[in-house]
């Protein structure tokens, strides 16, 4: 069975203990205010100078939020957190917050399409980035600028599932004087620890495996109390992508659950990727756990979660389309870490291939989230599926 750390179990289950306890309340209360009186206007003064932590004005500091940013910090083994409206306004904020005109970002691996996105419009505001797709040191080092101020990592990636040597870039990064940050999102917190490896930032889309059941949005960015702040004040209080009580509510539930149904992921996901390995109808499995990807463990990690990758052996794209219409348990659609099933194409249209330049990403490739409908089912209708 995936071995997880005991603490992140008790964490998970306890996190709200301390402003729920009197109540005698599983979970905290939701605390639905925008704003917070003080007994006297000393007080308020003090609080509007600690914004960051002091529950004022919701846009900067809520209670029920901060129970979750506590939870958060502490899986993480960081010394703060701030939670947003989503994972993309944790990535945007800290981008804006950390970086200004005539610095340079490096990406490396595979990165959410719509954080490179982000970096082509911040290219109008003098901020330029690279972006790296090999994933040895040697290619790493050499991309970085003497202005690279931000290493901005995925690892595993959330397509290819490719696995980087995270304390290695951590370093480098340090060495090279920039922050490194990590999209930690396809881990969890639970199965890496990315700032016990020399990371400076972490960030999570809650909207995945911390919510676990695809009904809501929102993300975290963890670390020093000092980065924290930096991008709370420089980004978080100015750009205004909060995350809402109830969503931390959801986000907490979600925890109390995370350690079990993360167990249930990574061996359902683990089954059915080597099932799919063994098939003739599929070229390769991108699993980070398979032999052809997987390559040395990297230091601290404890397994794989629920999201993986394969290329048919034949068809290419519209085989692709063809073989998700017939399945059945596996819903179409974006997003994943929920209860159910999801497939979703590689690419939105047949991938142009430029003579002897085939696509990174390939034109037949599917990727899964697995779900909790059983290993068996899950097999029996990848199988019919792609028999036809
Ligand atoms: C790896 C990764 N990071 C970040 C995000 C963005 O998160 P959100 O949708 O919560 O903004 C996503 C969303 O799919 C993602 O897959």
């Amino acid at each position: 069975m995936l071995e997880l750390d005991p603490r992140d179990e008790l964490l998970c289950l306890r996190s709200a203990e301390p402003l729920s306890e009197s109540a005698g309340m599983v979970l905290p209360g939701i605390a639905q205010a925008s704003i917070f009186r003080k007994e006297t206007m000393e007080e308020l003064h003090r609080d509007l100078a600690r914004e960051n932590v002091a529950s004022v004005y919701s846009r900067g500091t809520n209670p029920t939020v901060r129970v979750l940013e506590h939870t958060l910090a502490g899986l993480e083994r960081g010394e703060a957190c701030k939670c947003f409206a989503s994972g993309m306004g944790a990535i945007g904020a800290t981008l804006f917050g950390l970086l200004k005109a005539g610095d340079h970002v490096l990406f490396v691996n595979d990165i959410y399409g719509p954080t490179l996105e982000l970096a082509r419009r911040l290219e109008d505001f003098g901020v330029s980035h690279d972006h790296v797709l090999a994933t040895d040191m040697e290619a790493i080092g050499a991309a970085f600028r003497d202005e690279t101020r931000i290493v901005f990592m995925e690892s595993p990636g959330s397509t290819l599932l490719h696995r980087l040597d995270i304390a290695a870039i951590a370093r480098l990064a340090r060495e090279r004087g920039a922050l490194s940050v990590i999209d930690n999102t396809v881990a969890t917190p639970l199965l890496q620890k990315p700032i016990e490896l020399g990371v400076d930032l972490v960030i999570h889309s809650c909207s995945k495996y911390i919510g676990g059941h695809s009904d809501a949005i929102g993300g975290a960015l963890i670390g020093s109390g000092e980065l924290v702040e930096r991008v709370f004040y420089n980004a978080y209080m100015l750009m205004g992508a909060i995350m809402p009580p109830l969503e931390a509510f959801l986000f907490l539930r979600g925890l109390m659950t995370l350690p079990t149904r993360i167990r249930r992921h990574h061996e359902d996901a683990l089954a059915v990727a080597k099932h799919l390995d063994h098939h003739p109808a599929v070229a390769r499995v991108f699993h980070p756990e398979l032999a052809e990807d997987g390559g040395a463990r990297p230091e601290g990690w404890r397994g794989h979660s629920g999201l993986f990758s394969f290329e048919l052996a034949e068809g290419g794209f519209a085989g692709a389309v063809a073989v998700a219409n017939r399945l059945r348990l596996f819903g179409n659609a974006v997003s994943w870490g929920g209860a159910e099933s999801l497939v979703i194409t590689g690419h939105k249209s047949d991938p142009v291939r430029a003579p002897g330049n085939a696509p990174r990403v390939p034109a037949g490739l599917l990727r899964l989230s697995i779900g909790f409908e059983g290993i068996d089912a899950l097999t029996g209708d990848l199988d019919r599926a792609l028999a036809s």
